[in-house]
């Protein structure tokens, strides 16, 4: 039982510009170990933005900009958030190399989604495309230029112009191969401008839920002290990421473990199509770091043990620069059919040698350092051996293309979750439906980061009077803690979690079947259960890895289940999730977002339509068609 042992006084917030206060309270519990003590402190802001990547940041300053007193909570320090690892550019119809239009753009990112995206929010998304790259511009991002001085875009995979039928766009507006990188650092310092209150290397535990099922805020751990801080606000907004690391091989950093998407879940709210697994072609065999898209924009191309541009087979017309789940998985058919390199024949090569050395120095400078270090080759002479690697979650927490949080309420099935929104990877707009286009997750983020900024202020005013929390919020959140923290079981989180790892890249790969994903969704679960028999090492709250490497493990864990179970239920092929024994797309039957939902430790499935209506008249929706490169 939870005891209230001792209320501290309310005191003014340091830096309160909406009423926020301070408060501390202690609790403590009976464990199995003993007597626990956790000090909860209490914050109020207008609004929290959890995670401070490209989403989160962005968000942050767009809240601030509109005077909302704002907490930015970060399990890492911004600048060491997954944005950083971008490489290849951002999308956006500029117009610098050649002709363009947002409207094409639109029909690329339509088409590459198999047209499980939402038009709505594509149309949204490509519209603002240019205004948020001239802004990034403006904020100082130091984009690679062309002669004239525009900024410079380079070829990207699945991009056309004049809807498919102009060939090759030039439409992914870059800083070399380090694009996430200045695009996080540019953030942060904007950031820094403003009034942004940021809680580093906090780690956000769950969400506090009101009776009346609107969010009131989030409770989260200081990992430096142990301490426990209950965030109350009328805004909450996730940008926590992805969830990569559920798999064995990544280029996803191993934070990237679906913390945001797990909180959403245990709050009974659904996760939407993370059946949608995007398995990049080039991670670099062995290692999974990622050799950007942009190595094939510049002209890299691919070829197997015969020295042959098997691409050409697959995709004659766009070849190389096919959408990625299509490069994916000729790739993999190459290995398959005995034409893989290597002396086990498992991999491919990824020739950039033919390239002039000055290219590879001034618009490809880090795969070239990548590739020495990870792979040992010297790109300018020798091809780098590369596999489809696990990259980007299609799927995520289900919002509108204000970023607000979308469930299904008796027969709305978008209806809005008062006080929560979501970016970034962790959300699904959704702006990817079955297949994200390169470079459109770097925009994704600048996009509905500032768009959640922007509904709030539509929504609510600074300083704006809260409801107070629930008397017991975050209670449950902290006999689940304390449960983790002194669990005794027999097996360590690492073993566990190679365990997850495997089964999820052997049984929700790149190509799939019933068999291999009923075996995948009865060794999951079962995965799950051996969660109950963990055991940590370390029962401190001081900087305890072992402890927040567990919570990091139920979170993936959690994401892991709904994907395999989601994959399993989907008797179709589309975008990424390709089924052996279902090898066609189904739109009668399968044209539509599957809702994951965790109840009782176990996945519970249900449907919402996908909106194939625009914004408006500046353009009409893209009816479905063959999808072909
Ligand atoms: O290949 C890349 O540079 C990755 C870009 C992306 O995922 O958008």
């Amino acid at each position: 039982m939870w005891r209230c042992v001792s209320r501290g006084l309310r005191i003014p917030s340091r830096r309160s510009t909406s009423g926020g206060f301070l408060s501390h309270r202690f609790f403590s519990s009976e464990s199995n170990s003993g007597r626990s003590a956790y000090t909860i402190v209490d914050h109020t802001y207008d609004a929290v933005v959890v995670g401070a990547g490209g989403a989160g940041l962005r968000a942050a300053i767009g809240l601030s900009e509109h005077g909302f007193n704002t907490a930015c909570i970060t399990k890492l320090f911004p600048t060491r958030s997954h944005t950083v690892a971008a490489q290849g550019g951002i999308n956006a119809a500029l117009g610098n190399m050649t002709e363009d239009d947002w409207r094409w753009h639109m029909y690329d990112t339509v088409k590459g989604s198999d047209w499980l995206g939402d038009q709505d929010a594509i149309q949204y998304m490509c519209r603002e495309a240019p205004k948020a790259v001239i802004e990034l511009e403006n904020y100082g991002l130091p984009f690679s230029r062309t002669e004239e001085g525009k900024i410079y875009q380079r070829a990207f995979g699945g991009q056309s112009l004049d809807f498919g039928k102009g060939g090759q766009a030039y439409r992914c507006a870059c800083a070399a191969d380090r694009t996430g990188h200045a695009l996080l650092h540019t953030l942060y310092g904007q950031a820094m401008k403003h009034n942004t209150q940021f809680f580093v290397e906090y780690f956000a535990l769950d969400l506090i839920m009101g009776s009346d099922g609107s969010c009131q805020g989030v409770i989260a751990l200081n990992m430096e002290d142990g301490t426990l801080h209950r965030f109350r606000a009328s805004s909450t907004i996730l940008a926590t990421g992805g969830y990569g690391r559920a798999y064995f091989s990544a280029t996803s950093a191993h934070t990237c473990t679906g913390d945001g998407n797990a909180m959403v879940a245990r709050a009974g709210l659904p996760l939407e199509d993370l059946e949608f697994v995007q398995f990049h072609p080039t991670g670099i065999y062995g290692a999974g770091c990622l050799i950007t898209e942009g190595s094939r924009g510049e002209g890299g191309i691919l070829r197997n043990s015969e020295g042959e541009r098997f691409m050409e087979r697959y995709a004659p017309t766009a070849k190389d620069l096919a959408s990625r789940d299509v490069v994916s998985r000729s790739m993999t058919m190459e290995i398959r059919e005995g034409r893989g390199v290597g002396p086990m024949k498992d991999h491919i090569y990824l020739h950039l040698n033919h390239l002039p050395p000055e290219v590879l120095k001034e618009r490809l400078p880090g795969i070239s350092e990548t590739a020495a270090i990870f792979a040992g080759v010297d790109v300018t002479k020798q091809p780098i051996p590369v596999l489809p690697t696990v990259h980007y979650n299609m799927g995520g927490i289900p919002t509108n293309y204000h970023g607000e949080v979308v469930t299904i309420k008796g027969s709305d099935p978008d209806a809005v979750v008062p006080g929560l929104m979501a970016a970034g990877e962790a959300a699904c707009a959704s702006v990817h439906g079955a297949n994200r286009l390169g470079a459109n997750s770097l925009l994704d983020i600048v996009v509905f980061g500032r768009a959640c900024a922007n509904r709030v202020a539509e929504i609510h005013k600074p300083g704006e009077k809260q409801k107070p929390l629930p008397n017991d919020a975050g209670e449950k959140t902290i006999a689940w803690l304390d449960k983790i923290r002194n669990s005794n079981g027999s097996l360590p989180t690492s073993k566990i979690r190679l365990n997850m790892q495997r089964i999820m890249q052997n049984n929700a790969a790149v190509f799939r079947t019933q068999e291999t994903l009923e075996e995948g969704c009865s060794l999951i679960d079962k995965a799950w259960e051996s969660y109950h028999d963990v055991k940590l090492e370390d029962r401190s709250l001081i900087w305890n890895s072992d402890l927040l490497e567990t919570i990091e493990l139920e979170n993936l864990l959690i994401n892991a289940c709904i994907t395999m179970h989601s994959a399993e239920a989907r008797k179709e092929s589309r975008g990424a999730h390709a089924r052996e024994d279902f090898t066609k797309r189904d739109d009668e039957n399968w044209m539509k977002h599957t809702m994951g939902y965790w109840e009782n430790e176990k996945v519970r499935l249900d449907y919402r339509p996908v909106h194939m209506n625009t914004l408006d008249d500046e353009v009409e929706t893209f009816p479905p068609k063959a999808r072909v490169y």
